[in-house]
């Protein structure tokens, strides 16, 4: 029996816990904000240790997707999935059509999409029980979004190079990879072609390996990721990478990779200014998978071109960030947050007409 409790959360418009024993479903849906549009975020199918682990991570992952959606302006708003399960074990067609009955519930709301621990044809189940999902594999719908984000986190990261060596060219720059999945490898893949010297871990070896022989990479143990020198560390994998106990660990020269919540706190970002490290908001790189999910509503249908149009923004959006931490002396994380809260107050961006879902 499927059992749904709301969790009265300040700063957030809903937040849900559902549960399923009969099923395996324990999952929760935050819903942070909905003043510019309903909210879309990725269904995350992690084991995480507790119930308050979960949640945590549902809240500010929700949050980030807020300031994510309204940087972009792409007229979505901010919420986030997660499931409290092992993606490679737990994750059947019942425990999906479960979490659709939940997301069902808030009608249009919240509206899911893939993350950690889920794929496209995970959505295409869950398309069973709500039209509320997007990043379909069907030929209307946007599908894997991995490809945009990680073409996202590479114009990023020209961005990057044009603010520190005046040349947005990544040739012969040395850039270190944690993660090789989804995002990852793909990134890897661009980056090879550009002419990077790639150092690489993922936390499965035959995964390193495998994509060390493709690209003639340097291979590096997971706990060296942090303080390999390089040019720069791309956190691809989980967040909160950046903390009291790693940063003096880095010998970097920035940080610009897909993971979501890369700092653990506001402190992490003042103290990689400090350090003479460039960072690149997490949010503001990693926009890429959500700008093409939400050209899956555009009026005249969904269009790649056009997609990957708004993701190459993230270039522009970047240098934005960088030039007026610099001229503000602030912390580019803290500027990133005050231009996205900005156009929220402002209503920037704001949907005018409803979503139509793509079949
Ligand atoms: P994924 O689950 O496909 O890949 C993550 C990879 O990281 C896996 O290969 C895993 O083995 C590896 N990994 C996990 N912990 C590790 C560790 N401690 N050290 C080294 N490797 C480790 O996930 P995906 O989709 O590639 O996403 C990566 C990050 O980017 C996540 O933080 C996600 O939230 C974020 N992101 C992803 C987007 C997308 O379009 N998929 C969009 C925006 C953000």
């Amino acid at each position: 029996m499927l059992k749904i409790q709301e969790i009265p959360t300040p700063g957030y418009e809903k937040v849900l816990e559902a549960q399923d024993s009969e099923i395996g479903l324990h999952c929760f849906i935050a819903i942070h904000n909905t003043a510019i549009g309903p909210a879309m975020g990725g269904m995350r199918v992690y084991p995480y240790a507790s119930r308050e682990d979960a949640l945590t991570d549902a809240l500010r992952l929700s949050k980030a997707m807020t300031y994510k959606s309204a940087l972009a302006e792409n007229g979505l708003g901010g919420g986030k999935s997660v499931i409290i399960a092992n993606s490679k074990t737990d994750k059947t067609p019942a425990l999906l059509q479960g979490f659709a009955e939940v997301v069902n519930t808030l009608k249009g709301k919240y509206i899911a999409a893939e993350d950690v621990g889920s794929t496209p044809e995970d959505m295409a189940i869950i398309r069973t029980r709500t039209p509320y999902v997007g990043a379909l594999p069907t030929e209307k719908s946007s599908g894997d979004p991995s490809r945009f984000t990680a073409w996202g986190v590479y114009r990023g990261m020209r961005a990057v190079a044009r603010k520190l060596w005046n040349d947005e060219s990544l040739r012969k720059k040395i850039i270190a990879i944690q993660g090789l999945g989804h995002v990852g490898s793909k990134l890897a893949n661009i980056l090879f072609w550009e002419g990077a010297y790639l150092i690489l871990c993922d936390k499965d070896p035959l995964v390193t390996q495998e994509h060390a022989r493709l690209y003639g990479a340097q291979i590096i143990d997971t706990k060296d990721f942090i303080s390999i020198p390089c040019d720069i560390l791309a956190p691809c994998a989980l967040g909160g990478i950046i903390n009291e106990k790693t940063l003096p660990q880095l010998h970097c020269k920035a940080v610009a990779g897909a993971a979501n919540n890369q700092l653990l706190n506001a402190e992490a970002g003042r103290e990689l200014m400090r350090k003479g490290i460039l960072y690149a908001p997490d949010f503001a790189i990693n926009a890429g998978g959500i700008i093409n999910a939400a050209a899956e509503f555009d009026p005249q249908g969904y269009d790649p071109k056009l997609a990957r149009d708004r993701v190459n923004h993230i270039y522009d959006t970047l240098l934005e960030i960088f030039n007026k931490a610099e001229k503000e002396h602030k912390p580019a994380n803290q500027v990133a947050d005050e231009l996205a809260e900005y156009k929220l107050q402002h209503l920037i961006g704001k949907r005018q007409s409803p979503l139509s879902f793509a079949k």
